[in-house]
C-alpha cells in the first residue's frame, strides 16, 4: 500500500516593519490568524519597545530596528510596511530595491511622484507592491461589483460614491491646500480607487472644495470614466464624531441598480430580475446585510487583503486583479491631484493621467 505523507505546506516568509496604531489594530492580527500561510520571521520598528511588543502578540521569534538588517539577517519572501504614507514610500523602496514584494497601508506614497517612484522601482526590481485599498475584498462590495456583471444590469453608466469621513481635520496653522491634499490623500484615495474598482479608469475630473468652521473641509467630484460612465466622488470630514458613512450606488442601462451603504449592506434593484414577485411593485428588492457573527477586519476587507498578498507571494506569481498594486496607488494619487487641482482652477476638468506631480 502507497504511503499516503502530507506535502509541507508552503509559508509566506515575511517581516513585519512598522508597529504603529493601524498595524496592530487592522493589518498584523490577519497575518497572525492567518498561521497557515504566513511565517513571521521579524517585527521591525525604529521604537525597539514597538517592535517587541508587536514581537509577542504576532510570536515572531525576532526583534529589528533596522529594515535592511532585517532583510539581510531573515531572507524573507515579503515585507510588509505599515504607517503613514511618507514612511511607506521610504521603507517600501528600501524592500523593494531587495526585489521583494511589499504590502502597504493605502496610499503607498503621499504624491503623486513617490506613487509613481514605487512603480518604477518595483518594475525596474521585477517585483511588485500591492496598496492597503481593503474595501476591494469587502464582502458587500464584491457582491455589488458581481451585479454589475449579470446579464440584465446592461451598461454602467452612473456612479455615486460618498465618503463622509470624520477626520483629518486642519491642524494648525494648516492652509486651505494643505487639508484638502491631506483629506484627499488620506480618504479621497479610498473614495477614487472604490470608483475605479466598480467603473475602471477615470478619464477626467473637475472638482470643487468649501471650506468650513473647525478644521471641516469638503470636497465634490464630476468625474467621466473611460467607459463612457459619469458619475460624482464626494468627500468630507464633515461625518459626525464616530459616524463616518461610506455609500455608493451604480446604475446601468438596464434600469438596475447596486447600492451598498456603509460597506455592509446591499441592495439590489435588478430591474426585469425580479426575486419577490409578489413584493410592492415599485421595491422589488434584494437585501444582503452582514452576518452578526461576522468580524469587524474580516468583513471590512483586511483579512482578504492579507490572504491575498500571502498568496501571491507563495505562488511566486504578480497578483491578480482586483488586487490594489502600485499601478491602482498612481492612479488613485493621480485622480486626488487631478481633483485638487480641478478645486483651485475654476474647476477645470483635468485627466489624472497628465497629473506628472
Ligand atoms: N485602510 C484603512 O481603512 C486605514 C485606516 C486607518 C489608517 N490607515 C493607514 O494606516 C497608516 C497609518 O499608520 P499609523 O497611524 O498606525 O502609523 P503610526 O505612526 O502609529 O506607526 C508607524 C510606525 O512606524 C515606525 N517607523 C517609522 N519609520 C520607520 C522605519 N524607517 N523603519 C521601521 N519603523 C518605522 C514608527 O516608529 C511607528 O511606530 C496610514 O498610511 C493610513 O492611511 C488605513
Amino acid at each position: 500500500m502507497a504511503e499516503v505523507t502530507d506535502q509541507p505546506k508552503k509559508h509566506a516568509r515575511v517581516i513585519l516593519v512598522g508597529c504603529g496604531r493601524q498595524a496592530n489594530r487592522a493589518i498584523y492580527p490577519c497575518v497572525a490568524a492567518a498561521s497557515d500561510l504566513f511565517e513571521v520571521l521579524a517585527t521591525c520598528d525604529l521604537v525597539e519597545s514597538l517592535a517587541q511588543a508587536t514581537a509577542r502578540r504576532v510570536g515572531a521569534p525576532r526583534v529589528y530596528t533596522d529594515v535592511n538588517q532585517a532583510i539581510e539577517e531573515c531572507q524573507p519572501d515579503g515585507a510588509f510596511v505599515i504607517g503613514p504614507p511618507g514612511m511607506q514610500e521610504k521603507v517600501a523602496a528600501q524592500v523593494l530595491e531587495h526585489g521583494m514584494p511589499v504590502f502597504t497601508e493605502k496610499p503607498s506614497a503621499p504624491t503623486v511622484a513617490g506613487a509613481r517612484k514605487l512603480r518604477d522601482l518595483a518594475r525596474a526590481r521585477s517585483t511588485w507592491g500591492q496598496t492597503g485599498f481593503m474595501k476591494r475584498f469587502n464582502d458587500a462590495y464584491r457582491a455589488a461589483r458581481a451585479c454589475l456583471d449579470r446579464p440584465e444590469f446592461g451598461k454602467p453608466l452612473f456612479l455615486e460614491k460618498h465618503f463622509y469621513a470624520t477626520n483629518p481635520t486642519r491642524q494648525a496653522g494648516q492652509s486651505d491646500e494643505d487639508l484638502l491634499w491631506l483629506l484627499l490623500i488620506m480618504q479621497g484615495t479610498h473614495a477614487f480607487d472604490v470608483a475605479r474598482f466598480f467603473l475602471g479608469d477615470i478619464d477626467r475630473i473637475s472638482a470643487q472644495a468649501r471650506f468650513g468652521r473647525d478644521g471641516t473641509c469638503a470636497m465634490s467630484a464630476q468625474v467621466s470614466f473611460t467607459s463612457g460612465a459619469m458619475g460624482t466622488v464626494q468627500v468630507n470630514n464633515l461625518g459626525g464624531n464616530g459616524n463616518a458613512r461610506y455609500l455608493v450606488d451604480v446604475m446601468g442601462d438596464g434600469r438596475a441598480h447596486v447600492r451598498v451603504d456603509d460597506m455592509r449592506r446591499v441592495t439590489y434593484h435588478g430591474s426585469r430580475w425580479n426575486p419577490t414577485p409578489t413584493s410592492d411593485s415599485y421595491q422589488q428588492g434584494y437585501f444582503m446585510d452582514v452576518h452578526p457573527l461576522a468580524r469587524r477586519l474580516w468583513t471590512l476587507g483586511h483579512y482578504g487583503e492579507v490572504i491575498a498578498f500571502g498568496q501571491a507571494v507563495v505562488s511566486g506569481r504578480d497578483p491578480e486583479p482586483p488586487v490594489p498594486t502600485l499601478d491602482d496607488n498612481l492612479a488613485a494619487l493621480q485622480a486626488c491631484r487631478a481633483a485638487w487641482l480641478s478645486c483651485f482652477d475654476g474647476s477645470k476638468a483635468i485627466a489624472p493621467s497628465t497629473v506628472e506631480n
